[in-house]
């Protein structure tokens, strides 16, 4: 059974931080906690929302009403990768299932990017990104047998930012607005398994 419960209490434990107005330090060090809580199990998100495309998908499972954050699944199949990019906002980084490795990428006007630290993501870690750092990337699924998947928490709506994807041989900046792959967001709101009585 997906217990989807444990993303909705996920949501409304960030919901009520939302509510508190935090500072982004705040954002990233109590999102942090609460991201890892949910990702001691991996038991609650469906499947559709953790199918693997032609290319790398992005996922939104929830954003916040008022778009203070959202939370999002991105599946990795063998080879894929996203383009360079950055984000414009602090972001959360969990590792699901699987693996993958994140290289920041520094700009270098009118030549090649200059690549910087790698990171490696293993199941239940979690990497913070403030909004203030240099944050252009990219991201690669990090196993060559199977996909991978993380789940991503940005402050705003991810999917809507004007932000910019970058050429690796120039480090020519080209706006980009990512939008999502699914047209349907997960249901968080039928609670009829939860309460149905033993049988
Ligand atoms: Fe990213």
């Amino acid at each position: 059974m997906t217990r989807i419960a444990r993303l909705r209490d996920y949501i409304q434990a960030m919901t009520r931080l939302a509510d508190r107005a935090p500072d982004e330090a705040t954002w990233l060090a109590e999102g942090r906690a609460l991201l890892a809580g949910l990702l001691r199990h991996d038991d609650w998100l469906p499947d559709e929302f953790a199918a693997p495309g032609p290319s790398y998908r992005q996922y939104l499972l929830h954003c916040d009403p008022l778009e203070r954050f959202c939370v999002v699944s991105f599946v990795w199949g063998v080879g894929q990768r996203t383009p360079i990019h950055n984000h414009r906002t602090w972001g959360l980084v969990g590792m699901l299932r699987g693996a993958e490795r994140s290289t920041t990428m520094h700009p270098v006007p009118g030549q090649p990017m200059r690549a910087g630290q790698v990171d490696h993501l293993s199941p239940g870690e979690v990497v913070a990104v403030g909004s203030a750092e240099e944050d252009a990337h990219w991201v690669e699924n990090a196993l060559t047998d199977r996909p991978s998947l993380s789940i991503h928490v940005y402050g705003g709506n991810i999917g809507a930012i004007e932000r910019h994807v970058f050429d690796p041989e120039t480090s020519a900046p080209r706006r980009f607005v990512s939008g999502y792959h699914n047209a349907h967001l997960p249901n968080l709101w039928d609670r009829a398994a939860e309460l149905a009585p033993a049988h």
